[in-house]
């Protein structure tokens, strides 16, 4: 651990590292719940909402300072809220300030429930009002962004269009820039600004031009309020409502760190999970909207010959046309888990000589963005390698009039590349396993529907060799469904009963994957040890 420094909280001595923001000291290593609207720990340090206000010693004896802009030094003494009278005093007054003209709209607003201004209130402030009827309310915004109401008063800044995912309700802004300094520095592409001085001060995107980003959404994350919110998302659910589940991207092999929000056996959004050694705080919009595709064109049952059948049904035919096979291909899948793959390992051997493995993918890999996105959309990539699949689809396409049956799970080979898998169509028996009515499972002769990703528990290694967790939504549209890896050990007379038995027996192949547990890779992963180390025992 980096050398530590004490400093004194609220008379107390306290060990935190040097040179780190005060209100993280304060947060992490002091567990004084410290408020914060403008600081954000990916973000520059802007100090311009005043809320985290802490009583610092100096010169003149105890001087309010901002914990977010202060860094931490030998010696220095600090009183926050649990010591200081002043400080309730302080925060309470930005509350104060804050709130005068901040519309009373949290009834229909969707941050609600989940919005700072909301919290540091019942925190913070609990001030009685001040505001006099007769005076109302004055909300905010520039002249483009006002409207008449009902009443024929002029009124600021309700849903304005921002652009093709983001709508701005002015009125609740508190203008701490947050989305300013995400767009400036993360997205790199200034296309927010604050307009205006003083209690005028507006958020707006240039003249005539929408907002308009990749990863735009996030700035409705950022917000602490709900100025900002997603047409994707606005009422469609109170999100006191929604439970989640932690995840990863799986269309990414970075694997953004997300979590999946439920509720009523469906999906109602994906939010960024924070993991400062893969995404920080974000996820581009094309991860987020992930979940729209959910329960879209699912093939919740099975299909021999082009005839729906149960899926019970659907596996009899395909290991039937299995055990028949004389020479069997089996394409394993990076967009599968490493437990998916270790049971079509496991079926490899059960089926000995006559079965075959090729892995690989025919998806064009781009550039990583260095934001969440790798720019390699095989998500578990570095999963087949540790495992020992080889990348070589293209030998199969040469060798196809070598095998009479195929074996596809988790991956769409067709869509991929049509001209390629077209030489694939030479195989008699085509056994596919899908989550979608996809273009592989048009080209089945058989086709069993299994659990989409976020439907399955299980690991997958990123680009950086990290091992990554996904966790299991209950939302399945079909309660039979069953994960790939369980199609797949049945299929090898394997007796697994759980995602760990499969995860046991990818450790007993890779070396480099012994001693790990799920609990062991948590929710942010783990690093793989080094092969030297590995083989070590390390
Ligand atoms: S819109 Fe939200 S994030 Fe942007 S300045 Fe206003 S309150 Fe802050
Ligand atoms: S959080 Fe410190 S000034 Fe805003």
């Amino acid at each position: 651990m980096a050398d530590l420094i004490t400093i004194t909280v609220d008379g107390r001595d306290v060990q935190v590292p040097a040179k780190i923001q005060l209100i993280e000291a304060l947060r992490t290593y002091a567990k004084v719940d410290t408020p914060a609207f403008c600081y954000h720990p990916d973000l520059s340090v802007a100090g311009n909402c005043r809320i985290c206000l802490v009583e610092v010693a100096g010169p003149r004896g105890f001087a309010f300072g901002i914990a977010c802009h202060m860094q931490t030094a030998p010696g220095l003494s600090v009183k926050t809220q649990i010591s200081s009278e002043r400080v309730k005093w302080a925060r309470r007054g930005v509350m104060e300030s804050l709130l005068v003209n901040h519309p009373l709209d949290c009834p229909i607003c969707d941050k609600a429930g989940e919005c700072t201004l909301q919290e540091h209130y019942m925190g913070q402030g609990q001030h009685e009002s001040r505001l006099s009827d007769d005076a109302g309310k004055n909300y905010k915004g520039g002249a483009d962004h006002r409207f008449t109401d009902a009443k024929g008063v002029d009124r600021g800044g309700k849903k304005i269009d921002l652009g093709k995912t983001i709508i701005l309700d002015q009125e609740r802004c508190i203008v701490c820039s947050r989305c300013v300094r995400f767009m400036d520095e993360v997205a790199k592409d200034s296309q927010l600004a604050i307009a205006g001085r003083g209690d005028h001060a507006y958020i707006t995107t240039f003249p005539g031009k929408p907002l308009a980003h990749a990863y735009d959404l996030n700035v409705t994350d950022v917000c602490p309020v709900g100025a900002l919110t997603g047409k994707h998302f606005r009422f469609q659910q109170r999100v006191w409502t929604l439970k989640s589940v932690e995840s990863i991207d799986p269309s990414d092999a970075l694997g953004a760190n997300l979590t999946i929000e439920y509720n009523n056996g469906r999906v109602w959004r994906i939010m960024p999970r924070r993991n400062v050694a893969v995404n920080k705080s974000w996820i581009a919009n094309s991860t987020r909207l992930l979940y729209q595709k959910l329960a879209v064109d699912r093939l919740t049952d099975a299909r021999v010959g082009g005839k729906d059948v149960d899926l019970d049904t659907g596996v009899k035919v395909a290991r039937i046309a299995i055990s028949g096979a004389k020479r069997i291909a089996l394409v394993a899948s990076g967009h599968g888990t490493i437990e998916d793959n270790a049971a079509l390992l496991a079926l490899k051997d059960a089926l000995g000589e006559k079965a075959e493995i090729f892995g690989g993918s025919w998806l064009p890999v781009g550039k990583a963005d260095g934001i969440a996105l790798s720019g390699d959309p095989v998500a578990n990539r570095a999963g087949l390698k540790l495992l020992g699949i080889p990348e070589n689809l293209d030998a199969l396409i040469e060798r196809a009039g070598e095998f009479d049956t195929l074996l596809v799970f988790n991956h769409d080979l067709w869509a991929a590349d049509a001209a390629k898998a077209a030489k694939l169509e030479a195989i008699p028996a085509r056994i596919v396993l899908a989550s979608w009515l996809d273009a592989t499972v048009a080209k089945a002769t058989v086709a069993v529907g299994i659990r989409a990703w976020a439907e399955v528990r299980g690991a997958m290694v990123n680009c950086q060799e990290r091992v990554q967790l996904t966790q299991a939504c209950p939302v399945l549209p079909n309660p039979a469904l069953e994960p790939a890896w369980r199609v797949l050990a049945g299929l090898a007379g394997a007796t697994w009963s759980a995602e760990i038995d499969a995860f046991k027996a990818a450790q007993a192949r890779a070396p480099r994957l012994a001693g790990l547990t799920y609990r062991a890779i948590g929710p942010l992963g783990a690093v793989l040890p080094q092969p030297a180390l590995a083989a070590a025992g390390a």
